[in-house]
């Protein structure tokens, strides 16, 4: 793999297909009594987060912490970011005391790539701004392939905030290149321009995207992200846009929903629905520790790591 992991488009398909079936092995540690693994024994891997999060930042320090590196997680809240200093001096300081990878999460659109060009340790992109988050594609790919056995063929449809949503960015790049039938739907202030130009079916109408679908993954409507007026009130959006148990009639009798989190419940999705039993959102956030030690461990050199 190449040094750092910035963006889908960043990995072959060989490589995506490699840290699917490298996370499966992982996810057996995370089964055993003692959920460790020497692999990365020695490294030092640096978790800068400067947006919250709960899950992306967790499963990053459980997977460092089964494979044994070293982490230290850097509180922006109580860093001298706060007293002025920019993302490339935090960063040339970091690298100073000579971590071997950064994961970083940030607001601003391609701020991992600008760390990747000032930076000799790996740096993972844990989501930048409004254009990616690889990893969590990664861990839906995984969750989706372990529910229907292929991702080729299989109809996906993503639902909501499609413009603001770094989640839909990267899964459109990995399904479509896996061979999925991608359909995206949302109002049309929430619509990028030109997004069928990635390869996906465009519908405003939630239930022609949603017919005979296999997988429906639902977008959170990014409410610190609105600046101006792109919907007239969250109850319509619910009415137009929201997952129900009669939306969900219309897909496939086996469909799975999926959901990044964090959920604004009554907004996108319908606290039965979030809760029942199409709803695989835990597992989401169970195997995203697994694929993230595989991600870790790849970049660290995978068997040469050992
Ligand atoms: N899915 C996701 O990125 O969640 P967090 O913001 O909690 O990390």
């Amino acid at each position: 793999m190449k040094k750092d992991l910035l963006s889908i488009d960043d990995l072959t398909t060989d490589e995506i297909l490699l840290v699917l079936d490298t996370a499966e092995a992982m996810r057996e540690i995370g089964q055993r009594p003692i959920k460790k693994v020497p692999t990365l024994r020695g490294k030092t891997i640096v978790n800068l987060f400067y947006e919250p999060s709960t899950r992306t930042r967790t499963s990053f320090e459980i997977a460092e912490k089964r494979l044994s590196a070293d982490t230290l997680n850097i509180a922006v809240a109580t860093s001298s970011v706060l007293k002025g200093e920019t993302l490339v001096d935090t960063a040339m300081n970091l690298e100073a005391m000579a971590p071997d990878m950064i994961v970083m999460r940030h607001a601003s659109s391609g701020a991992a790539h600008l760390l990747s060009r000032v930076c000799r340790s790996r740096i993972i992109n844990a989501g930048d701004g409004m254009h990616e988050h690889p990893t969590q594609a990664l861990l839906d790919a995984f969750t989706i392939r372990e529910h229907k056995k292929r991702i080729d063929g299989l109809k996906v449809a993503i639902v909501g905030d499609l413009l603001h949503s770094r989640v839909l960015r990267s899964n459109v790049l990995l399904l479509t290149r896996l061979g999925a039938d991608v359909w995206v739907s949302g109002p049309p202030t929430f619509t990028p321009h030109g997004i069928e130009r990635f390869g996906v079916h465009v519908s405003p109408r939630i239930d022609q995207a949603v017919a005979d679908a296999d997988v429906i993954m639902m977008l959170r409507i990014q409410q610190e992200r609105l600046n101006g007026a792109f919907i007239p009130s969250l109850r319509e959006y619910f009415t137009t846009f929201g997952m129900t148990g009669d939306r969900i009639a219309r897909a496939k009798p086996d469909v799975i929903i999926m959901h990044p989190g964090p959920m604004n419940r009554g907004v996108e999705i319908a606290s039965d629905v979030a809760d029942g039993p199409y709803s695989v959102i835990l597992e989401q956030v169970a195997n995203g520790v697994a694929v993230r030690m595989a991600v870790l461990y790849l970049l660290a050199g995978g068997a040469e790591a050992d």
